[in-house]
């Protein structure tokens, strides 16, 4: 890659129905800005396009579970999410939102072509449906018994235990996972798109053409390719989404996976937008270069289905390459957002100031390039005290306190080269053409492997030549090594954009060297008697009590989830017999009940409990009418200190159970006692 050549990058938009955490990170946004960074620094053109995934079932179940709309859910996480990312250096050009105009359009526009060409064709079946919350299933959120190999645990669309791809009709005893309901079939219809007319195409094109893709990605795609395509729907039943440009498509949405790899187009459209430029040239120009990172989830729709539809269009250029990530895990267990079995990146920045290069670091050596890799907290403290701190750091805080000491401050003369600092010297000049070519290849481990080998080489040759001795002795001898070593450094600091780009801009600035460019680096050269200064260390000891500290907190959070789920609660702390003993408990009688009006969840109750009748105001009315509770026997806390809720005098509080699924259920007496029987 000599000459200059224009890029578009794109990673993979996030569903915005959480924040996003380290596999995220490392999946498809951190090797996406190390690439732009070095295609930049390189004088390419680039554009790096990205934005929230908005749309679809993801934000609709979300919505569903937190009680709120879907609109609400977006506002709340895309923020959060483009602002951790730009926190720790992600270097987008754009970052739009799949639920702005210009996509909607954009993406109705993209329709309508494929419409008008006649490739869309409308088809009638049968779906499941969830009764409950009347909204047809996507195959994955159906669960039920598998028909090839009886596990009661399969997904719609696919069974985790014997690997078959099923659908969600084939279930046997299927439930929603949205209600627990079991879903019944309902008549519906779709437009499809012809995606088994493009299987040759794609054969050639991927299968012949792109030999050099990934071997996990070009197994997948083969796969796939061998299994034979079928035709897809692009459409769904939602209410959440991109309408269906068609007037008898009313309550359509387009399907999640045709509108959001469209947002990487809307998402250039409004960057052109907003800089006064041409967008068509980003995707239409075969000069460009348009390369997709993401998970490896995510392959086949961008290595078949995204493609397919490009070139039904017509115009555009189509990938050069979507070098997917597999996936990383977590202290050797798999990231589960349900599980609470994740370290969420807003969280980390807020927790760990200052160390965004660090956690790019350690993520980038752990990169699960070819095949699943672990990300460890002690792993995380071992590279950075190891590595940055004792190679890198050690070197240019000794290279700089030098210069500080005694040389003013000033870059010192070379003298004359003996042979063994010329072999140093044609090394070191080595490096940037090898790191950048690892990163042209995607490989960014060893990339990152090779900037650390010259890192490395920097520091022991410092060490081995002791100028902190010969500055005393020769002291021009002291002022040549120091000149060498800063100029090692200063090639570091340049090379170290794509993985440490704080870093890489503070030395740069320390060294007065902004202007050097990574393709000229073996020419660069320092100018004696020029200032710079001392940054400070650029990185800090971390002590084993943040990893213990960090796993326990892990562990705690997911400990956490798992109480909730098997419906045990933590304990709480040990009483003895007189603290229970203060509780007056007795059974009552509910005679009368009524809902307390603007409180959704209260009922005003009238309890007999024999000598009196008490008022107690209970939080039950999501769950139990007032007719229902009337003439029940429950148990009451009677010397509970009145409180005043909704202007009404609450002189006691009713026994409930609850489990993990929120069901409230009364705690009573297994067979009816008089009123005003004490419980103890
Ligand atoms: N939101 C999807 C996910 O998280 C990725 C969408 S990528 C795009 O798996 F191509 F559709 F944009
Ligand atoms: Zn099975």
């Amino acid at each position: 890659m000599s000459d200059t050549q224009r890029f578009t990058v794109t990673s993979a938009l996030p569903y915005v129905n959480g924040p996003i955490h380290f596999g995220h990170l490392v999946g498809c946004f951190l090797p996406a800005d190390m690439y732009v960074r070095y295609l930049r620094a390189m004088g390419h053109e680039v554009l790096y396009v990205c934005g929230s995934d908005e749309n679809g079932m993801a934000i609709t179940l979300r919505a569903m579970k937190e009680g709120i709309s879907p609109r609400e859910i977006i506002d709340k996480y895309h923020p959060l999410v483009k602002q951790s990312l730009s926190d720790i250096g992600i270097s987008f050009d754009w970052y739009s939102r799949t639920s702005s105009r210009v996509h909607f359009d954009t993406a109705q526009e993209f329709f309508k072509v494929l419409d008008n060409k006649g490739l869309l064709h409308q088809q009638s079946g049968s779906q499941l449906f969830d009764p409950k919350y009347k909204q047809f299933l996507a195959d994955r959120y159906v669960k039920g018994t598998c028909p090839k190999c009886g596990n009661p645990e399969a997904y719609g669309d696919q069974c985790e235990r014997c690997g078959s791809s099923l659908n969600a009709t084939d279930l046997i005893h299927p439930v929603s996972t949205l209600s627990g309901e079991t879903p019944t079939l309902e008549q519906t219809n779709h437009w499809y798109f012809p995606l088994n007319e493009y299987e040759q195409w794609l054969r050639e094109w991927i299968l012949d053409g792109h030999t050099e893709w990934k071997t996990h990605v070009y197994g997948q795609v083969k796969s796939w390719l061998d299994a034979g395509l079928q035709p897809r729907a692009v459409t769904r039943d939602l209410e959440w989404g991109v309408p269906v440009p068609r007037t008898d498509a009313e309550g359509k949405v387009l399907y999640v996976w045709f509108d959001a790899p469209i947002g990487y187009i809307s998402s250039t459209k409004e960057w052109a937008q907003a800089h006064g430029q041409d967008w068509e040239k980003w995707w239409k120009d075969p000069k460009t270069k348009l390369v997709h990172f993401i998970g490896k989830d995510n392959i086949v729709f961008h290595c078949i289905f995204f493609p397919a539809m490009l070139k039904a269009h017509g115009g555009f250029i189509l990938p050069e390459n979507v070098p997917a990530n597999e996936f990383l895990n977590l202290e050797g267990e798999k990231f589960s957002t349900s599980r609470n079995w994740a370290v969420w990146l807003h969280e980390y920045l807020q927790e760990v100031p200052g160390k965004e290069d660090v956690l790019r670091f350690v993520l980038a050596f752990n990169m699960p390039e070819s095949k699943d890799a672990d990300f460890h907290w002690q792993d995380y403290m071992d590279r950075n005290n190891n590595e940055l701190v004792a190679v890198f750091g050690n070197l240019a805080n000794r290279v700089f306190v030098l210069l500080e000491k005694n040389f003013d401050q000033k870059i010192p003369l070379l003298g004359n080269l003996a042979q063994a600092d010329q072999v140093f010297l044609d090394a070191a000049h080595g490096y940037p053409q090898r790191i950048g070519q690892a990163i042209e290849r995607f490989r960014f481990k060893e990339a990152l492997g090779e900037w650390m080998n010259l890192a490395r080489m920097a520091n022991k040759f410092l060490t081995d030549n002791e100028p902190w001795k010969s500055i005393k002795t020769d002291p021009s001898r002291a002022g040549t090594v120091l000149y060498l070593a800063a100029g090692a450094l200063g090639i570091l600091a340049v090379t170290a954009e794509p993985f440490l780009p704080f870093t890489s801009s503070k030395l740069r600035d320390a060294l007065g060297i902004q202007d050097w460019s990574w393709k000229d680096l073996a020419t660069h050269k320092l100018r004696p008697g020029a200032p710079i200064h001392n940054p400070g260390h650029l990185f800090h000891l971390i002590d084993q009590s943040f990893v213990e500290e960090q796993k326990q907190k892990l562990m705690t959070k997911s400990a956490a989830v798992a109480a909730v789920a098997q419906a045990i609660a933590p304990s709480k702390q040990e009483i003895q017999y007189e603290d229970f003993s203060k509780l007056d408990l007795r059974i009552g009688t509910i005679v009368s009940a009524e809902r307390i009006p603007k409180a959704d969840k209260l009922l005003k109750l009238q309890v007999d409990l024999g000598q009196e009748t008490r008022t107690v105001v209970s939080g039950i009315a999501a769950h139990y009418t007032p007719e229902e509770v009337v003439g029940r026997q429950v148990s009451l806390l009677v010397n509970l200190a009145p409180r005043k809720l909704r202007g009404v005098d609450s002189q006691g509080m009713i026994l409930m159970a609850e489990d993990a699924g929120g069901k409230l259920v009364f705690v009573a007496p297994g067979t009816a006692v008089n009123n005003g029987s004490t419980i103890s």
